[in-house]
């Protein structure tokens, strides 16, 4: 066992800038719910953790390191979502420019998001040079917290700008505020204003500090639920319902472009959408036949207002059956007269596919009998929903 003072200098020396000042973690009561679940309402704990080993370090300042969690004075446990007592931290330098924060728990049994193809992974890049002076890192992670069913963690983000946190409709930029991440359907959109859900979900950001204009971006790889509660110029805390805090950084200059190329890589490159797609859309549910597709094609046609793509819902399938086409309703002469791009008249046709399957089609059938789908929580079979 090593003494808590030397704790300190130890982080200190591993995690160079990171300085996890003994992760500590002070009495706090936290009351929070994501889109309507109440979160453990009053967590009441007071404790740190210590180091008790160093499992391994490397020359580059990769290492990982057990910590075990010291009982303080007033806590009081939550039998229904316990503290996670020993912890396995791990820092992992992957590149000059690129390394990991991880801190799970001992036999790393919660969610963790795969470290392989198709999930963002760490491509083998040249680790010759010693890590980049992380003179844009977030420099303190002030407090950690991991019980069963909620994970806080807090980071610095003084003098700095960040944006990102995606999908936002309007500013990159962020202002003070809450921000959910949990994949929705959303109509009730994000119009600016901090806390509103929509369809995608990208726990990353981009921060550049002020002082010397360098970019650097974070992920969090942790695909739960979430709040992240953000005060300009001061700190940003994530509080999670699940899995464990692991962060990946990339650090770039002071072109935004150099860390976001790096991220990009990470992810595996996602190609960039078609041009056109970028232009003007018409999309409604409700065409409930060829012929009305037909007459919205004539109309832009004879009002002269150019459009590159003409939606359909998913009206336009064979008993909401994902991959078909109703051709009774949908005539395919039309709609290749529509859609024929040899046309100078003719535009994209964009077709909405929903994940859910049709209960009534073979692919139901199908997947029952594979057990494939999401079972629900309350019943343990197959979940019906209702779109
Ligand atoms: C970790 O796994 C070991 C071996 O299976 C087990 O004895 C131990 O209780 C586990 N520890 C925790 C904290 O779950
Ligand atoms: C489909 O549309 C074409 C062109 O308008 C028409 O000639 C044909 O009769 C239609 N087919 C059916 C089955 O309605
Ligand atoms: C597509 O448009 C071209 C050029 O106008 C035309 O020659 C061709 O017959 C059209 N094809 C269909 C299937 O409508
Ligand atoms: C669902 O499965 C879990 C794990 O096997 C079990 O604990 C639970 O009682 C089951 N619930 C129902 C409603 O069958």
């Amino acid at each position: 066992m090593i003494s808590k003072s030397k704790i300190c200098s130890i982080f200190a020396y591993l995690l160079a800038v990171f300085a996890v000042v003994g992760v500590i973690y002070s009495l706090k009561l936290v009351s929070i719910s994501i889109q309507g679940h109440q979160i453990d309402k009053f967590i009441k704990h007071a404790g740190y953790y210590q180091l008790s080993q160093i499992e391994s370090q490397s020359e580059d300042g990769s290492f990982t390191a057990i910590l075990n969690w010291v009982k303080g004075k007033r806590e009081k446990e939550l039998s229904s979502s316990p503290v996670i007592k020993d912890l396995r931290v791990t820092f992992k330098v992957d590149a000059n420019d690129e390394c990991q924060f991880k801190v799970t728990d001992v036999n790393d049994s919660r969610f963790h998001l795969p470290e392989n193809e198709p999930y963002p992974f760490t491509k083998q890049r040249n680790k010759e040079r010693p890590l980049k002076k992380l003179s844009s890192q977030p420099k303190t992670f002030l407090s950690i917290l991991l019980i069963s069913k909620y994970i806080e963690v807090t980071t610095q983000t003084k003098n700095s700008m960040i944006f990102g946190l995606g999908d936002r409709r309007t500013d990159f930029l962020l202002k003070s505020g809450k921000y959910s991440l949990w994949t929705r359907d959303a109509a009730d959109i994000d119009n600016g204003t901090p806390g509103k859900e929509i369809y995608g979900f990208h726990p990353m950001y981009l921060r550049r500090d002020i002082a010397n204009n360098q970019f650097q971006v974070t992920l969090f790889r942790n695909y739960y639920g979430m709040q992240v509660d953000y005060e300009q110029n001061s700190h940003l805390t994530y509080k999670v319902i699940g899995g464990n805090i692991d962060f990946k950084f990339f650090i770039g200059d002071s072109n935004p472009e150099t860390s976001i190329k790096l991220y990009h890589n990470y992810i595996n490159g996602w190609i960039l959408h078609p041009f056109w797609s970028s232009g003007f859309h018409q999309c409604r549910w409700g065409y409930k036949n060829s012929d009305m597709l037909m007459d919205v094609w004539n109309n832009y046609n004879k009002y002269e207002i150019p459009f590159d793509s003409l939606w359909t819902d998913i009206d336009y399938m064979y008993k909401y059956q994902d991959f078909t086409i109703d051709f009774e309703r949908f005539n395919i002469t039309q709609m290749q007269q529509i859609y024929n791009l040899s046309d100078p008249r003719g535009v994209h046709w964009s077709s909405i596919v929903d994940v859910g399957i049709a209960l009534d089609s073979n692919a139901a059938e199908k997947g029952l009998d594979m057990n494939v789908f999401i079972q629900s929580a309350k019943t343990n079979q197959s979940l019906v929903g209702k779109v």
